[in-house]
């Protein structure tokens, strides 16, 4: 008797020790709260059970996905919870609910809000934007912001994103608005050339974000920089077809503080983007700025404008503002910057007359169009150039 109590006890051990040993104390499989990985049946309601289960843990938590074709419609997961340690660990795919365009702004799809140190890993993300980027391309609204983006964190801290697609995105792929240190890596955004304000990762308001080792094909901007972004580093980024990585638009609202600073772009390459490195502004006043900005060891291919200031954006021609632009464009440094123009004109600094770029620094500049070199072109624009600069500055 005394041996089987201690035989017992043995198992008993063991089985808590394996449950603690885990790196993971929590592990909840997306398919016993009743998610359906048959690619028609609704599983929103299980994806929110699961995170609610995973959320008052007060250890570590994981949310596994296995593989199959899961539906999602609107999904919010919402924070705070009681760790800060809650992986998606996805193997399958995430399928938006077929859209019901035109009956509404539908805005978002899947959303964290409030939450820290949560983690996606892997899963492809499938927005299904066809019908929207239809119905945008037959009408005027191709500029305005109708559809849902996939993947939105508001006002979160400690997030990782990692080795997901995200595909066809009826607006923007991945939003990171109002967060502080992200991490996104190893990312693949994939949507048709041709597919109306699918950006690739658009940040704002965010400090801390890094976003590296990652592919963006799109419609779209591939990263787009908004007001209030600090501290975020790019690296190794693969962008085209797309409209280039972008800091803006801003000031398009009139005097809003609007803020970009501390960016780095480096290690990367532009194939066959309409833009490569670009800073956007209103011609509106505005008390903002966008100062210490660094594009160091970029190669591009075939982009229409490789290295852009554009301080007059106005994208659809159509009710443009004509003042002049109040944000002021300082510090920002084109290091090593190689490769083919698609057009003559391959860099240009259109600033703003009163307030003209200042403190722009080129260094080792070789941008040629067919095979000889291009031309630059200036408005407003102050600076000063070091080593081999072609086409030459126009400073
Ligand atoms: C600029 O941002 C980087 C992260 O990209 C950070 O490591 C660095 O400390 C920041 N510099 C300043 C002056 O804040």
């Amino acid at each position: 008797m005394a041996k089987r109590s201690h035989l017992l006890l043995l198992c008993q051990l063991t089985f808590i020790l394996l449950i603690f040993s885990s790196s993971n104390a929590f592990k909840y499989n997306i398919l016993s709260f009743g998610a359906k990985p048959d690619g028609r049946s609704d599983s929103t309601k299980s994806f929110i059970k699961a995170w609610q289960a995973a959320c008052k843990s007060s250890s570590s938590a994981t949310i596994y996905v296995p593989q199959g074709k899961f539906v999602l419609g609107l999904t919010k997961f919402n924070g705070p919870c009681k760790n800060n340690d809650i992986r998606f660990s996805i193997d399958g795919t995430l399928l938006a609910q077929s859209s019901k365009v035109g009956l509404g702004k539908l805005s978002q799809w899947i959303v964290f809000d409030n939450v820290q140190g949560v983690k996606i890993d892997g899963g492809t993300f499938d927005g299904r934007g066809k019908a929207v980027w239809a119905y945008k391309t037959s009408t005027s609204c191709w500029g305005c912001s109708l559809g849902a983006s996939s993947i939105t964190f508001t006002n979160s801290k400690d997030i990782e994103i990692t080795r997901l697609i995200s595909m066809n995105s009826e607006l923007y792929h991945i939003v990171i608005l109002k967060c502080k240190d992200v991490k996104v890596a190893e990312v693949s955004v994939k949507a048709p050339w041709k597919s109306p304000n699918t950006d690739g990762i658009h940040v704002q308001m965010s400090t801390g974000v890094s976003i590296t080792k990652t592919t963006i094909k799109t419609g779209d901007d591939c990263i787009s920089i908004g007001p209030g972004t600090k501290n975020l580093m790019i690296e190794q980024v693969f962008c085209g077809p797309g409209h280039g990585i972008s800091i803006g638009s801003l000031g398009k609202g009139e005097d809003e503080v609007e803020a970009v600073e501390n960016v780095t772009v480096r290690n990367s390459m532009l194939t066959g983007t309409e833009n490569g490195v670009r800073i956007k502004t209103w011609a509106r006043p505005s008390n903002g700025y966008v100062k210490a900005i660094t594009f160091e060891n970029i190669l591009m291919r075939d982009v229409n404008n490789p290295i852009i200031i554009d301080q007059n954006y106005c994208p659809h021609g159509k009710s443009c503002p004509d003042k002049s632009s109040g944000i002021k464009i300082s510090q920002v440094m084109y290091k090593n910057i190689k490769g083919s123009s698609a057009t003559p004109i391959a860099m240009k600094f259109e600033c703003s007359e009163s307030n003209p770029c200042s403190a722009l620094t080129l260094q080792n500049i070789a941008l040629t169009y067919q095979n000889h070199p291009s031309k630059s072109s200036c408005q407003h624009a102050l600076g000063h150039i070091s080593g081999s600069i072609v086409p030459p500055s126009c400073f």
